[in-house]
């Protein structure tokens, strides 16, 4: 766990001081991200910078696991916090081996052990020991490069870890990439992170809390759906942007929105008695299972007309369904596709366990719904 208590900052001295960070308190339960997010300038790398006493506060007081580490050697502490930077800072003259290898043996670990833990750290993100152990940072990719960055900060296991933009240096595609192997990683390692982004999808992704940032002082803590359902102020609203209820879609699942006791309709049901249906529950369509219980596809309410006949000879066979932990910005990206009113989801074994209408997710919207599980 850390805490950070009215920490604050100044640059210069005099009656007029650069106030980098001002009066900032939150507090980061151990195994969680902390996104600290917004516009250049507004005091994210001072904050963090400061937690490894790079740079030293004005005033406040940083806790780590209940220790005041104002207090302690800093140079002690840095090889207890793993510190990414954007600018990745690989030594050059180093190989990958021995860059990731440098905490390590700073704490004066034995070298088969430290050299052990950098083969281990390397398959886990997918780059072979063998090829890339004795190359040196220029014989690498970008994307490979800010990966050795990121494990060189894990080499000796610190419990807390310091990302300053750490993918900010690379393209869109692989930046997504790497941030979902990250995330992959930190499920397992369950590291207290504190991460700086300036980019909100990449907050809204990575975050189990945003932190936002304006002019050094904190303006609105919380989770990235909190924070996109309930921007505190016209500044955070603003920043997070006119699209913010579609940004909230990739954080809910499709379980949480669907309508349970949805309209179910068969292919011999009669179109008479699937209306009624529908109309008792004024709901836009049904969905048409088989005998299974497995969509075969929508029935609209004017598809339904107002004729006699099967439901067989009206609906429109397009089974396209998602499991139920997809989350909403899919589902809804695949009503809009497909113009479906209401989209079945689908338990592993392909039965539809709900339905997804307009309706359904615009109330759990509004209901505040839970986040998706990651
Ligand atoms: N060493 C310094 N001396 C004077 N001012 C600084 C120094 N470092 C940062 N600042 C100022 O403090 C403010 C916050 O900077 P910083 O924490 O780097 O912002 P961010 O990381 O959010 O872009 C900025 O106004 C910056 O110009
Ligand atoms: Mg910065």
């Amino acid at each position: 766990m850390i805490r950070l208590e009215n920490l604050t900052k100044h640059f210069g001295e005099g009656a007029n001081p650069v106030v980098a960070v001002d009066d900032v308190t939150l507090e980061v339960p151990s195994g969680e991200i902390c996104v600290l997010l917004g516009p250049s300038g507004c005091g994210k790398t001072t904050t963090m910078r400061m937690i490894n006493r790079l740079i030293e506060p004005t005033s406040g007081r940083i806790f780590i696991d209940g220790k005041d580490v104002t207090k302690v050697d800093p140079i002690a502490l840095r090889r207890t916090v793993g510190y990414v930077i954007q600018q990745i800072g690989l030594f050059p003259h180093k190989t990958v081996e021995d860059n990731i290898c440098v905490v390590p043996d700073l704490l004066g670990w034995e070298r088969a052990r430290s050299r052990a833990r950098a083969r281990e750290l390397l398959e886990l993100v997918g780059l072979q020991p063998d090829l890339f152990l004795k190359r040196y940072p220029k014989e690498l990719s970008g994307g490979q490069q800010q990966r050795v960055g990121v494990l060189r900060a894990l080499a000796a296991d610190p419990p807390l870890m310091l990302m300053d933009e750490p993918f900010g240096a690379i393209d869109p595609i692989n930046r997504e990439v790497i941030q979902d192997e990250f995330l992959k990683m930190q499920r397992e390692l369950r590291k207290t992170i504190i991460f700086v982004s300036h980019d909100l999808d990449e907050a809204v992704k990575m975050a189990d809390k945003i932190a936002i940032f304006r002019g050094g002082r904190l303006e609105q803590f919380a989770t990235p759906n909190d924070l996109l359902a309930n921007p505190c102020n016209t500044f955070v609203e603003s920043f997070l942007g006119g699209d913010r209820a579609l940004k909230r879609l990739r954080l809910i699942r499709s379980d949480a929105a669907m309508v349970r006791d949805f309209v179910r309709v068969a292919p011999e049901t009669t179109l008479g008695e699937a209306r009624a249906r529908m109309a008792a529950r004024d709901e836009p369509a049904a969905i048409v299972l088989d005998d299974g219980g497995k969509p075969l596809g929508v029935l609209t309410r004017d598809a339904a007309g107002t004729g006699d006949g099967t439901v067989s000879g009206a609906f429109r066979p397009d089974p396209v369904a998602v499991p139920a932990a997809t989350d909403l910005r899919i589902a809804v990206s695949l009503m809009l596709t497909h113009d479906l009113p209401a989209l079945a989801c689908v338990d592993g074994e392909g039965k539809a366990v709900g339905s997804l209408t307009y309706r359904s997710i615009v109330t759990t919207l509004r209901a505040h719904g839970p986040e998706a599980g990651r």
